[in-house]
């Protein structure tokens, strides 16, 4: 017989400013691999297949309340309107508790390395009659977390390091931040949470205690301390990065990607790649980037929000900015930036460009220093190139502009008006010789020079 799914409410914490990260923005907005620490957690739960979700934000979070809908635009928001402490947060989502589920996931939203496996695991003990389950683990410095008091297999109580004796403080085994609340008992045990601690808090992590004075069974359940970092400082944050970058990394690797040198290449979270990508030492994907079969991505370039299509070849020193779409077989080579622009395929621009708004029909040539000249001061306006187009160097495109089909415009030229499909475009000053004027110039200048040398 197949065992009945049980249903579950994960109720996400996410109020306080973070003070201790030092910064005016909210703590789970902070990012990890161009991701929000909050967008993190809700990912992984709604991955653990979780139907119900909760978030509780502080009064005025309206842009965490954003980002938790933007990630999981079914979750509810509540609002936490003072920060009493972790159980108080909890129970600001007393009324989706009240709708019974089997389950009540806490999670914390600076815990941003959780897995959907472990957050299924952490449930399994309470289809096992369990009341608490907490996720621990055995962190290389416990400093700041709070510490788990265990006999043998059963769980008896979590001390917060301020209240802890030095006894206490010695125990290695940590609270990882997450726990899982059997729904049948979870609002008899929250309610009897008080504050009689250093902080004056409303502890969430005082569940187990008051779980054994019910005789309900908590237990604990051990997991890697990569996966439940919690993110207090800036240095933890760091550390955090440093986690996701190896993961990110080493699954690009298993998905065939060839990085030369995995630990200089930095990925975000939604970064996509197809078969056979090269990527040389020190590139950057910020977010949003997809890089398509076969395409090389060569040292120190860096991508935010572009599209690299099939075989094409980026770099070294190439900047791609977001709204930069390259074709088939497209060429961006060293110091060119590209922004807003749709490259074609075959289109090349090599050398020392700038690329802003603009479409480069398939196959042409932008030749090297050629600048699209996008915003006049006050608005951004377009250049269009169309296909087979020759733009020789160092010239200007004066947007808005539209050059035709196998156009060819001469080096050096100022570009300012439309130039027809197949036209010879000369826009610069017509270069004339003087005969013999070189030496008599020089000449002169050197007659010049003796004079200042002179004494008088
Ligand atoms: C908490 C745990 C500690 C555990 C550690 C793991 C408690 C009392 N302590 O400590 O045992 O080892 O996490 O990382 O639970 N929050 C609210 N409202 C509040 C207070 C907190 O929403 O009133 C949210 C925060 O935004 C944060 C999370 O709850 O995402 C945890 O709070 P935090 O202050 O970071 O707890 P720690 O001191 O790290
Ligand atoms: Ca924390």
């Amino acid at each position: 017989m197949k065992a009945q799914v049980r249903t579950c409410l994960a109720i996400v914490l996410a109020a306080g400013e973070g003070t201790r990260m030092h910064s005016a923005r909210p703590k789970v907005l902070h990012a990890v691999a161009g991701r929000s620490l909050l967008a993190h957690v809700l990912s992984a739960v709604a991955d653990a297949r979780i139907a119900a979700t909760a978030v509780v934000i502080g009064p005025k979070q309206t842009d965490v309340a954003a980002a938790a809908k933007r990630v999981l635009p079914g979750a509810r928001i509540f609002v936490q309107r003072q920060r009493k402490g972790t159980a108080h947060a909890v129970v600001a989502a007393k009324a989706a508790i009240e709708r019974h589920p089997d389950d009540v996931l806490v999670v914390y939203g600076d815990t941003p390395l959780i897995r959907p496996a472990t957050l299924e695991r952490l449930r399994a003990p309470l289809a096992n009659g369990a009341a608490v389950a907490v996720l621990a683990f055995r962190p290389a410095d416990a400093k700041g977390y709070g510490r788990l008091i265990t006999s043998g297999d059963e769980l008896i109580a979590i001390r917060e390091e301020a209240d802890a004796s030095a006894r206490e403080r010695a125990i290695d085994l940590c609270n990882g931040g997450i726990m899982a609340l059997a729904g049948n008992s979870a609002l008899t045990i929250l309610k009897r949470i008080g504050n009689d601690n250093r902080k004056r808090e409303f502890y969430l992590t005082d569940a187990v205690e008051i779980a054994r004075g019910m005789r309900l069974r908590a237990v604990a359940v051990e997991v890697e301390e990569d996966e439940v970092r919690g993110i207090n400082t800036k240095t933890q944050l760091a550390e955090a990065e440093a986690v996701a970058q190896q993961r990110l990394r080493k699954a690009a690797l298993d998905a065939g990607v060839t990085l030369v040198a995995p630990e200089t290449v930095f990925l975000s979270a939604d970064t996509k790649f197809g078969r056979d990508v090269v990527v040389e030492p020190y590139v950057v994907f910020g977010e949003k980037v997809r890089v398509d079969d076969g395409a090389v991505i060569r040292s120190f370039s860096h991508l935010v929000g572009a599209h690299v299509g099939k075989g094409a070849l980026v770099g070294p020193f190439a900047r791609l900015r977001p709204g930069t779409r390259l074709g088939e077989g497209a060429h961006i080579g060293n110091f060119v930036e590209v922004k807003e622009a749709v490259v074609q395929a075959g289109a090349k621009a090599n050398h020392l460009s700038y690329i802003g708004d603009a479409t480069i029909g398939a196959g042409s040539n932008i030749g090297a220093g050629t600048i699209t000249c996008n915003y006049d001061g006050a608005a951004k306006h377009r250049t269009e190139i169309g296909k087979g187009v020759f733009i020789g160097s160092n010239s200007a495109l004066v947007a808005p502009v539209k050059i035709g089909a196998g156009a060819y415009v001469g080096s050096g030229s100022v570009i300012t008006d439309n130039v027809p499909a197949g036209a010879l475009a000369l826009g610069r000053g017509r270069q004339v010789n003087k005969r013999g004027r070189g030496a008599r110039l020089r000449a002169l200048k050197s007659l010049g020079k003796k004079k200042a040398q002179s004494p008088d």
